[in-house]
Parts: C-alpha cells; structure tokens; sequence
C-alpha cells in the first residue's frame, strides 16, 4: 500500500494526541463488505477508520487493518460504547469487547455513542467510567458522540476529564453553530456524522452551482466545506470510486464567499434522531 506523504491534515486533540481530519466511516457496511471496503480506504490513502459495536462490524475492520501492510500506528481507529452498556459497571468490558473483536491491540478513540438522557443511567457516570480506561493504555483517547449542550456542561461541571471530540450530526442542512462553538470554546474537537447527509444536499442548486464552478463534484465541495470550517469527518462509501472521489479534497480551496454560501443553506434540518429524546 501506498506509504506517501499524507495530503490529509492532523487535528491535535486536548490531551496531544493527533487525528487525521479526514477518515472513512462504516455505517451501514454490510460485515461482508466491510473487510474490503476498509482495505479499499486504505489503498487510497485513508488512514482513520469510524467504526462503533452497533455497526456489527468492528472484527471486519480490524481484519483489514491487519491485514493491511500498514503501520498500526499509523492508522487512527475510533470506535464507540453501545447504549445497552451505559451501566458504569459495563463499561469496561464493552471496551473489552470492542478490543476482542478488533484484535488490534489498542483503540485510538472510544465515544459515548448516544448520551441517552431519558434513560435511568445518568451519563454522568458512564463517563466517569470512561475516563477510567484511560489508566488501561489501552485507549489514547475518550469522547462523547450525540451531546448537546447541556449533556457537555454536565460533564465539564463534573468530571475530571474533558472529552477529547463531540461527534454530532452535522452537513449543510444542520451546520450546528452553537454546539461547535461551545465544543470549541472547551477545547472539544467536533466531528461531523453523515457528513453529506447520506446524499440528501448533493442535490441542493446551491451546492450543484458551487460545484460547477470549481469544476468539482457536489460531495467534493460539501466535504471541502467542513474541512475548511475544521471538522473532523468520515463520510462513509461502499463504492470504490466514491471512495476516491471523497478522499480527493486537498487539491482544491473554496473562497470564503463559497464557504459562506453553503453555511446559509443551514435549516436546522435532521436525518437522524434527537440526541435531546433518543432512548
Ligand atoms: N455517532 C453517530 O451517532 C453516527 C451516526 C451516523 C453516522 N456516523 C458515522 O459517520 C459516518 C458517515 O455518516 P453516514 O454513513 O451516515 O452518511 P454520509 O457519509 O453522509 O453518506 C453516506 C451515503 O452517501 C453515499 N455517498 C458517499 N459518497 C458519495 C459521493 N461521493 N457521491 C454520492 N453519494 C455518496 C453513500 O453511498 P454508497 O455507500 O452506496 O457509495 C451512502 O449512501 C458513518 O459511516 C459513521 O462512521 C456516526
């Protein structure tokens, strides 16, 4: 596999540690699939992979890490605790789980994946739980996924480690002003899930106008958009060729008029659930 330079730039997390900005995600990869899709990213020079239990395809991903001729270290994998395992007493050995079903030693990144406010498991303490893996060595870094505001302050006002990414849905329909300026303001790196909004603005005559202009493909310039806006993001393919054209986004620069114009197609618009109600 292809061992040049990188063109994809590195995201420090608060506690040093470095992600690559873009990455591939694994949502609705059927586990057949998985293996080579993954392989797939790696070929064209992914290097961070969004997995998670839910997704039942964490041993797939981990195949093709190892089966890659890539450095471990060299690859950035993510992967996230199950709602059934919010039970601070649970968590560690869901986080074994994931480790197992991996095989790759360690994993770089470990999230809440929903914060599951109506739930009778107070977030707070699964994240203190969370924190705990840290003492293991065998995570380098915890965060959250879904967190609102609120579910954030909670965790600042009581616990002891800030989490180190928010992972939120976020495209044009759901730019997510204040939620990335609070995640900003507490050092909290946002990622952005569903990053084109599973096709949903590829269609926009905004973004096809744009797209047209600096002779690019929709996707190429909502993807571009959130680099430029420094989001951490993974948008998820099953087709090679779709894979490439994702991953082919630091050749080209949106102005800031451009940037802009996409910003304002924001309608507060979701695909996926309210984190506020997701039980
Ligand atoms: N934390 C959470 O709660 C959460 C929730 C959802 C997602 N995520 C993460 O975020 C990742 C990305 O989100 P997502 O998978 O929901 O949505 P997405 O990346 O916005 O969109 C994926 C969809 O867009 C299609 N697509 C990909 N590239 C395209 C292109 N260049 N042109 C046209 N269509 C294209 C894919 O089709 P094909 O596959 O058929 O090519 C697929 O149907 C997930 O894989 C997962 O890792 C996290």
């Amino acid at each position: 596999m292809s061992t040049s330079p990188s063109p994809v730039p590195s995201v420090t997390l608060n506690n040093g540690v470095e992600i690559p900005q873009l990455g591939f995600g694994v949502f609705q990869v059927d586990p057949a699939d998985t293996k080579r899709a993954t392989l797939d990213a790696l070929e064209v020079g992914y290097r961070h992979i969004d997995t998670a239990e839910m997704y039942r395809n964490e041993a797939q991903v981990g195949q093709a890490v190892r089966q890659s001729s890539i450095d471990r270290s060299d690859i950035f994998v993510t992967s996230k605790l199950n709602n059934p395992f919010h039970q601070p007493d649970q968590v560690r050995s869901a986080f074994e789980g994931t480790l197992i079903a991996l095989d790759i030693g360690y994993v770089d990144l470990f999230l809440i994946h929903w914060p599951l406010p109506t739930s009778d498991v107070d977030y707070l303490d699964t994240w203190r739980a969370m924190e705990s893996l840290l003492e293991g060595g065998r995570v380098r870094a915890v965060g959250v996924s879904n967190f609102q505001v609120g579910h954030l302050q909670r965790l600042l006002d009581g616990a002891s480690v800030v989490p180190a990414v928010n992972q939120i849905e976020l495209h044009p329909y759901l730019t997510q002003n204040q939620l990335r300026d609070f995640d900003s303001a507490h050092h909290i790196a946002t990622e952005a899930w569903s990053p084109i909004a599973r096709g949903k603005v590829l269609d926009d005559p905004v973004i096809t106008a744009l797209a047209a202009d600096v002779g690019r493909t929709p996707a190429q310039v909502v993807l571009r958009w959130q680099i430029q806006r420094g989001e951490i993001i993974f948008p998820k393919s099953n087709t090679r060729s779709r894979i490439e054209e994702n991953f082919a986004l630091f050749d080209f620069a949106l102005s800031d008029e451009q940037v802009a114009a996409v910003t304002a197609l924001n309608r507060d618009e979701r695909i996926g659930p309210n984190p506020d109600t997701f039980s």
